[in-house]
């Protein structure tokens, strides 16, 4: 049984050690800590984030609360119990998943992401939106970042888990997660208070393109002069767990020194899609990007991407 816990924050950091628990106590731990393995992390790593395991069955985690219905409710209310519909018993929301912790920015933990041992769906199961989990708010990872690195001059975002865990074990630590494909105003705002060089580095794959163009759209209103936005674009079907685990972390680090300008990529992109020879195609382009550039706050970025586009 636990100690009579009360508070969400209080209850989710118990939670994340009683997973945490499991990967050590657990009969069934063997198989979690091969699956672990076999993704290439090691011991160091998983004490880093303070990845758990998340047993199969209904009722681990409430059967610790059992005599404090207050603190029952508070698991529900943070989504770590369903509570059945007509009253019926509550279950345990994770089951036999290997299970991340979320920190907000003061290291309390907020949430979870919890992996299928394998091959099952979904493949992630992530908290809801909770009074203390607001998805798109927070940034997976830029805790531990900043418990490294003060004031990181550069930030990689990139889409998953274990992206952020792969590449700090390569002795990459300054990637963060946005939790989903799309990374919200809010996260980006927060990027570039954090950092002045921002690079997104999403999954070679077209979901992934889209996010980067997404990305580049919703920072615009946000690009004061002296910070910078850049691409990573990875080979396809690749993402930064895999190939920096392939390549190591000399080859990415060639790979993020050399990721593309904003201005570069607007451009090309958009370029791509105009036929300049034709008069028609030149105006097309200026209509295109005329919206675009005007979300820029007023400033030398601003002014060069508009007379790049009169040069052009
Ligand atoms: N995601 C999610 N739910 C899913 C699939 C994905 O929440 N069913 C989120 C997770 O945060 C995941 C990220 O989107 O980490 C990127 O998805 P994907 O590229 O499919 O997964 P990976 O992070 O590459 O997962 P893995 O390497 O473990 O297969
Ligand atoms: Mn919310
Ligand atoms: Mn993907
Ligand atoms: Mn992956
Ligand atoms: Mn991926």
């Amino acid at each position: 049984q636990a100690p009579k816990l009360t508070s969400h924050y209080e209850l989710m950091d118990w939670a994340a050690k009683f997973f945490q628990l499991q990967l050590r106590k657990h009969p069934s731990r063997q198989a979690v800590i091969d699956y672990i393995k076999q993704r290439g992390l090691d011991g160091d790593t998983v004490k880093r984030f303070g990845i758990g395991f998340a047993p199969d069955g209904w009722d681990n985690l409430q059967s610790q609360h059992k005599h404090n219905p207050s603190g029952l409710a508070t698991l529900t209310e943070c989504g770590m119990l369903i509570a059945k519909e007509g009253g019926g018993r509550s279950y345990d929301r994770f089951r036999d998943r290997l299970m991340f912790p979320i920190r907000d920015r003061r290291g309390r933990v907020v949430a979870f992401g919890g992996r299928v041992l394998g091959d099952g769906t979904p493949k992630y199961l992530n908290s809801p939106e909770t009074p203390i989990f607001h998805k798109g708010r927070e940034l997976y990872g830029l805790y531990e970042l900043k418990q490294h690195q003060r004031n990181p001059q550069r930030i990689l975002v990139v889409e998953g888990y274990m992206d952020v865990v792969a590449l700090a074990q390569h002795g990459i630590p300054y990637a963060v997660a946005s939790l989903g494909t799309s990374t919200t105003s809010d996260q980006m705002q927060l990027l570039l208070r954090t950092s002045s060089q921002i690079i997104c580095c999403y999954d070679g794959d077209n979901a992934g393109r889209e996010a980067a163009w997404r990305a580049m759209e919703t920072a615009l209103p946000h690009l004061r002069d002296g910070v910078q936005l850049k691409f990573m674009f990875l080979p396809d079907g690749e993402d930064p767990d895999s190939l920096v685990r392939q390549q190591g972390q000399q080859a990415f680090e060639a790979l993020v020194d050399d990721a593309t300008p904003l201005s570069d990529y607007l451009f090309t992109t958009m370029l791509k899609q105009a036929d300049l020879s034709s008069q028609e195609g030149k105006s097309k382009l200026a209509t295109n990007m005329v919206p675009l550039l005007n979300q820029i706050p007023e400033g030398l970025l601003k002014e060069s991407l508009f007379s790049q586009l009169e040069r052009s």
